[in-house]
Formats: structure tokens, C-alpha cells, sequence
């Protein structure tokens, strides 16, 4: 489970970028958090996974308490959430295979990576991820050969090696076209379905949203203004979320 218990994310400019935030998310739920540019949607997230230091308040993951950990917990605790973004992240000359492998044992010396020595086991992780994702066949194809589409499925698989018990997206699908950002989508809907891996995704995109997340978090200058059900968004819920006010401020 995720708790933000009055969660306050101050960057050291002094801006507000979350604000009291109380949020709970069981094990294996499917968020989609939506919210204008500028909102807090990635500060949301990058706290979760400790990319950002909470200011205030305190947050739990799984048990692991985010802001107390140090140094190695720190690196520890990292391994149980994947995080994907919207530029895939790939080593782009490496074959899709290697992309994988390489996070899937991180504590692997250097020059086994560059002879691209892999225990066995950790292979056999690395095809059953890229199977999950419907692109086993482009095991041995380097990485910028592909599609973006198939990058970000490259880079779901990779996650998933690690075998994760949380996936953050930040905005996943924003460089896809609208055909291959649901192919993507309906991967993380598997993933998260079969595997029960708590997947929150950031996207900009209401329709994708509302159609494959089961609870929609929108928020809005820092603040949350509506959490619940995706069939419950309704138009006067997004007149909410969207709302620009005018005069801008923190
Ligand atoms: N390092 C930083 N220092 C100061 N302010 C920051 C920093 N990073 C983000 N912010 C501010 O915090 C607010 C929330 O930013 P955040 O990136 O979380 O928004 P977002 O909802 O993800 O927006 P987008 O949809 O554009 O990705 C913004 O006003 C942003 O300018
Ligand atoms: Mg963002």
C-alpha cells in the first residue's frame, strides 16, 4: 500500500509543489493521474519513488518509510518501483535484450556487462518481461532500430525484470501516436491486471484515462480536487481539474 499521510513537497526555490496531500493506494490498483501542466502530477509521483524528498508529512510504501531511509535502503527500496517516462530511457545501441538484462541485474561487475556475460536466470527473466510485453521476437534488434512504441514497450519490459511491486509512468504515451499509445496501454493494463503491480500513470490524455484506469486522481495547483472512480468523471469533475485561474499564484 501507498500512504501520503499530509504529504508537503517545498523545492528549495520555495514554491509549493504539493500541498497536504492524503492519498491512499491498495496493492495492485490501476491510477491515472491526471491534471494541467504545471499541476504536481510528476512531483506526485518522483516523491513516491524518493527521485524527490518529501518537505512534510510522511509517506509509506509497502511498508518502507520514504523519508527516513538512507544511502543503500534508499537503493534498495528503489528496486521495488519501476519508473517509466515519456523519452523510454533506452541505451539506444544496445540490442533490446541488453537493455533488459542490464537492469535486470544492476549488481552485475562492468566487465561482464561489456562481454555481456548474464547469469542464466536472469535471461530467462529478461524474455519472460519482453513475452509480457508482446516483443520477444525483438530480442537481438538494437534498441534504434525500433519504433517508439516498441522503445516503450523495451522499457516496460525492463521494468518489469526487476519485478516490481509499484510501476510509475510519467506521461508514457505522450510521444505515441493515438493507435500505438493503446497498444502501450493495454500493456499496462496486463501487466497490472496479471501480475497485480500497482501501476500510476501520469498522462495528459482524458480518454485513455478514463478508459483504462479504474480510479482517477485530479489534481490541481498541488492539491488533489477529485479522486474516485473513472466512471465517475464527469464533465463538471474536469471543469474542476482544469480549471485555469487567473490569478496564477502559489
Ligand atoms: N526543481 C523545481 N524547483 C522549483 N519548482 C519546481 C521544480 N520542479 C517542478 N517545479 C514546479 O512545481 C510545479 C509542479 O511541477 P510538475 O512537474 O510536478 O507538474 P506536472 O503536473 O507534472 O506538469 P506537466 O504536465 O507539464 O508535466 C510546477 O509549477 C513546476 O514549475
Ligand atoms: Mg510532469
Amino acid at each position: 500500500m501507498i500512504k501520503f499521510d499530509k504529504v508537503q513537497k517545498k523545492y528549495p526555490n520555495g514554491y509549493v509543489g504539493l500541498k497536504d496531500i492524503d492519498l491512499e493506494i491498495e496493492q495492485g490498483e490501476f491510477v491515472a493521474i491526471i491534471g494541467l501542466s504545471g499541476a504536481g502530477k510528476s512531483t506526485l509521483i518522483r516523491c513516491i519513488n524518493r527521485m524527490h524528498d518529501i518537505t512534510d508529512g510522511s509517506l509509506m510504501v509497502n511498508g518502507t518509510d520514504v523519508k527516513n531511509i538512507k544511502g543503500k535502503e534508499v537503493r534498495e527500496f528503489r528496486k521495488t518501483i519501476g519508473m517509466i517516462f515519456q523519452s523510454f530511457n533506452l541505451i539506444t545501441r544496445a540490442t533490446v535484450l541488453k537493455n533488459v538484462l542490464i537492469s535486470a541485474v544492476p549488481e552485475l561487475s562492468w566487465w561482464r556487462r561489456i562481454l555481456g556475460v548474464f547469469p542464466e536466470e536472469a535471461k530467462i527473466t529478461a524474455l519472460e518481461s519482453l513475452d509480457n510485453v508482446g516483443i520477444l521476437d525483438k530480442a537481438y534488434i538494437r534498441v534504434d532500430q525500433l519504433s517508439g512504441g516498441q522503445q516503450q514497450r523495451v522499457a516496460l519490459a525492463r521494468t518489469l525484470a526487476k519485478k516490481p511491486e509499484v510501476i510509475l509512468a510519467d506521461e508514457p504515451v505522450a510521444a505515441l501516436d493515438p493507435v500505438t499509445a493503446k497498444v502501450v496501454m493495454d500493456d499496462f493494463k496486463r501487466i497490472n491486471k496479471d501480475l497485480n503491480i500497482s501501476v500510476l500513470i501520469n498522462i495528459h490524455h482524458v480518454d485513455l484515462a478514463l478508459e483504462y484506469a479504474d480510479r482517477v486522481i485530479g489534481i490541481r495547483k498541488g492539491e488533489i480536487v477529485y479522486d474516485g472512480p473513472s466512471e465517475k468523471v464527469t464533465q463538471e469533475v474536469l471543469d474542476e481539474i482544469y480549471l485555469k485561474d487567473e490569478q496564477e499564484g502559489n
